[in-house]
This record gives structure tokens, sequence and C-alpha cells, in this order.
């Protein structure tokens, strides 16, 4: 809310300001906006991450979270953990286009890293989630993820004598609460930052650490492409929604599972029956706000880590950042000449950039300079299910 204030305000002062040199308030504004830098915030180093006051972070509690990220127990039959659709291998995310989902069914979305995810403010595509903490649970509940019954899980826990007492130890559980498994989780997660990355480097102030080829790109991604305009900030990121023109997904025409999630979605999210039969498309933002016109607007991914994310998208419509900046170059529609299927709502930011082959290979090379080295770690051991009583208590119980 802050920052969109004192945007605002700038952009108005520095209107004022042009109208008063120029007379056009209209016509100035876009100059305002693309061209001086003063409304899109700079690329820039990552702040902090932000910890809730309610859940702050304490080595115990991480390690805990990183456990229960790996372990399938939080989840409904018992196979599939976080980690099972957030590899490590993969980005910590899957590298489909659509995410793999939980058994018996194809996910509809393309599965975000969760590298950097704890520093946005919203999560998912459409931003659905206010908290790494709610998020956590809807991941874990959600029918085609983790598909898991929170009494359930809960109880699985109990039976698992190293999580009775690593639950004690962090939040002095006398049986682990699923809620704090929620905040363990996203604990760990916010442990997991990429900050050491070449655009870092040189934005502290080591003009080597680009290339001058990602040095000219830089400059594209800032004036001729106007990728800025929404990617802009510690994360490559503005947090707003957009309908850049994606097109529909091809899997849906050939894969049957995948379509039958599709529409359970559309139909679970409360969609109007002629919207369940017809819809091609995924509309994203529309589910949070029931307007039409946010019909196919997804949260402006943050670009850091993507040399590891593909595919991209929020259905993977490309598999390489080459097919990408092809998509923004052509104006937002793909080869074909086929964009969204909600074309009314698309961005009149995106269109086409008349950028030379030369001039795209620069673009790619600064797209490179947005990741670092890979976040790898050790995956946990997982603690084994124990009787909550011995053989001998319970003889002794029953006397
Ligand atoms: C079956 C696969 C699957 C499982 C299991 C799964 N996820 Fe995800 N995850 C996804 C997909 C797909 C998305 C994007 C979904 C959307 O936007 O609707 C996502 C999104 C996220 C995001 C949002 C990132 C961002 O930038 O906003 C976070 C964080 C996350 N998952 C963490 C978790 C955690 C924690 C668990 C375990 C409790 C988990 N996931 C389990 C597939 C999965
Ligand atoms: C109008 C705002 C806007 C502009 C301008 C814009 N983008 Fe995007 N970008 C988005 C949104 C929104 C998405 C996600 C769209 C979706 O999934 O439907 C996205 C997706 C991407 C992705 C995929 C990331 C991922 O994790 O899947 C890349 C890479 C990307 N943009 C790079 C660029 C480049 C390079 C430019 C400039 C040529 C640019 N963008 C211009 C808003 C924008």
């Amino acid at each position: 809310m802050m920052k969109l204030f004192i945007q605002k305000t700038a952009l108005a002062s520095l209107t004022l300001a042009v109208t008063i040199a120029c007379g056009s308030a209209a016509a100035e504004m876009k100059v305002v906006s693309k061209g001086m830098g003063v409304v899109n915030p700079a690329l820039a180093t990552l702040p902090a991450m932000p910890i809730p006051p309610d859940n702050q972070q304490s080595d115990a509690k991480v390690e805990l979270g990183k456990i229960l990220f790996y372990d399938p127990r939080l989840g409904g039959d018992a196979s599939i953990s976080c980690a099972s659709c957030h590899d490590q291998a993969q980005g910590w995310a899957w590298a489909e286009d659509f995410s793999r989902g939980y058994p018996g069914t194809v996910h509809w979305r393309n599965s975000q890293t969760i590298i950097n995810s704890q520093y946005m403010q919203k999560q998912f595509w459409a931003g659905s989630a206010a908290s790494g903490e709610k998020q956590a649970k809807s991941a874990a509940t959600g029918a085609v993820a983790g598909n898991g019954e929170s009494d359930l899980m809960e109880t699985r826990l109990a039976l698992i004598p190293e999580y009775r007492k690593r639950f004690k130890d962090v939040f002095g559980d006398e049986f682990p609460l699923i809620g704090n498994a929620w905040n363990a989780i996203a604990a760990f997660e916010r442990t997991l930052i990429a900050d050491n990355t070449p655009l870092d480097a040189y934005l502290k102030g080591d003009k080597t650490a680009l290339s001058d080829q990602q040095q000219r790109g830089k400059k594209l991604f800032e004036g001729k492409g106007n990728c800025i305009e929404c990617h802009n900030g510690p994360h490559a990121s503005d947090e707003r929604y957009y309908n850049i023109g994606v097109p529909t997904a091809k899997r849906w025409d050939d894969d049957g599972l995948a379509q039958i999630t599709f529409r359970y979605e559309i139909y679970a999210k409360g969609a109007t029956e002629n919207m369940y039969r017809e819809i091609k498309d995924d509309p994203g933002f529309y589910f949070r706000t029931k307007n039409k016109w946010d019909k196919g607007k997804f949260r402006t991914p943050p670009l850091r880590y993507i040399a590891y994310t593909a595919p991209y998208m929020h259905n993977g419509a490309f598999y390489t950042l080459e097919e990408v900046v092809d998509f923004y170059n052509r104006g937002g529609v793909d080869e074909d000449g086929n964009t969204t299927s909600f074309p009314e709502n698309k961005s009149a930011l995106i269109k086409p950039l008349g950028l030379s082959d030369a001039e795209k290979e620069d673009l790619l090379a600064f797209l490179d300079a947005f990741s670092g080295d890979e976040i790898r770690i050790d995956k946990p051991e997982l603690p084994e299910y124990a009787p909550l009583f011995t053989k001998a208590q319970l003889m002794e119980a029953r006397k």
C-alpha cells in the first residue's frame, strides 16, 4: 500500500512538472512512466527477508520445517511431499508445463519455484494465499496437490516420536499441532534466498560482473523492451497482475487427465455453468475478484533464479527463455499468432518490440544475470513412526 502511495505521489508531482513544461498531461504520462524511471522502481539488490512477528525464525524451527517439507506424510496418501513438486534438482519446481499432481491428477498450473517465494506479499500465480503459512496449508490440503486432511496429518505427526520432541522444543506443543507444521515449513522456505547473482554484484558496484553484451541487454530491458514496466525492483516483479496474452496450453487438447483437472478447478472455484463448459484458458486473478476484466491476469513472476525454473508462464507455455523473448518481441502472440482466449483483457503495455536478432541475444544474455549458483541442500532423514505406547505400558493401563 505504502509503496503504491509513494509511486502515485511521485507520478502526480512529476506529471504536474511535465504538464507545466510541455502542456499535455496525457501525452506526457507515458514519458514519465516509461522513460524517466520514476514510477518503475529500479532493479535492486534484495532487502532482508521479512519475518512475521508471530513466526520468528530459529535454527530448530527451520530444521523441523525442512524435514516436514520432505515428508510425504503431510499429504493425503502419504506418497507426495512439498519437495515432490518443488524438487531442488528442477529449480525447486517441477520441470513440466503443468506440475505433476496428486496421484490420479495432473495439476492445472506450472509449479513455481519456492526460492525467494517468501518475499512475495501474495503467493501463487494469482496471489490467492496471503502468507507462506497459509500457502503451505492450502498446498498440503488442496485436492490436486497434497490432498491431505488436517486432522489425519496431525495424527500421523503425533505417531512420530521425533516430531513430538521437535514440536515440543520449538513450539511447546504437547502433541504436534498441524498449524505449527505450516509455521515451520514457512520458516524453512524463508531461508531459501537467491541473492548472489551477477546482477547483484553489478548493482553493488562491480561493473565487470556483467559482460558488455549483458549491459546492452540491461539497457534494452529498461528501455526498448520495456520489461522494467512490470519486472522491476529487487525481484524484477511489481507483484501486480496482468494478462500478457500467454496462449492456451496445447496440452489441454490431448491430455484428458489435465483437461479434467482444469474443468474441476474451474468448477470448484465457483465459475458459472457456462464458463465451466466453454472456457479455454485459466482465468487466474478473476477468481479473486470475479471481475470479467481480470480474466487471464497473473502475478508478474520474479525473474531471479529463472535459469533453473523452465518451463515458463502459469501454464508452462514456453520451455526456453528464447521462446519467451520471441513471444514478447511479437507483441504477446505465439508463432501462429495465437494469444490468450481473453484478448480483451490483454495489457496495452504488451506490443511488438521490433528487437533485432542481435538485440534479442543481448536481452537473453541479460536475463542470465538474474541467476547465480544453484541452491542445493542435503535432503533430511525422515523420522520413523512408533506406537504411542509400548506394549508394557498398554498392559499396565489395562490392569
Ligand atoms: C502436486 C504438486 C505440488 C505439491 C505437492 C505442492 N506444490 Fe507448491 N506449487 C505447486 C504448483 C502447481 C504451484 C502454483 C499453483 C497456483 O498458482 O495455483 C505451487 C505454488 C507454490 C508456492 C507459491 C510460490 C510463489 O511464488 O507464490 C509455494 C510457496 C509453494 N508452492 C510451496 C509448497 C509447499 C510448502 C508445499 C507442501 C506443503 C507444496 N508447495 C506442495 C505444486 C505443488
Ligand atoms: C505488462 C507487464 C509485463 C511486461 C511489460 C513484461 N512482462 Fe514478463 N511477465 C509478466 C507476467 C504477468 C508474466 C506471467 C504471465 C502468465 O503466466 O500468464 C510474465 C512472465 C515472464 C517470464 C516467465 C517467468 C516465469 O517464471 O515463468 C519471463 C522470463 C518474462 N516475463 C520476461 C519478460 C521480459 C524479458 C520482458 C520484456 C521484453 C517482459 N517480461 C515484459 C508481466 C510483464
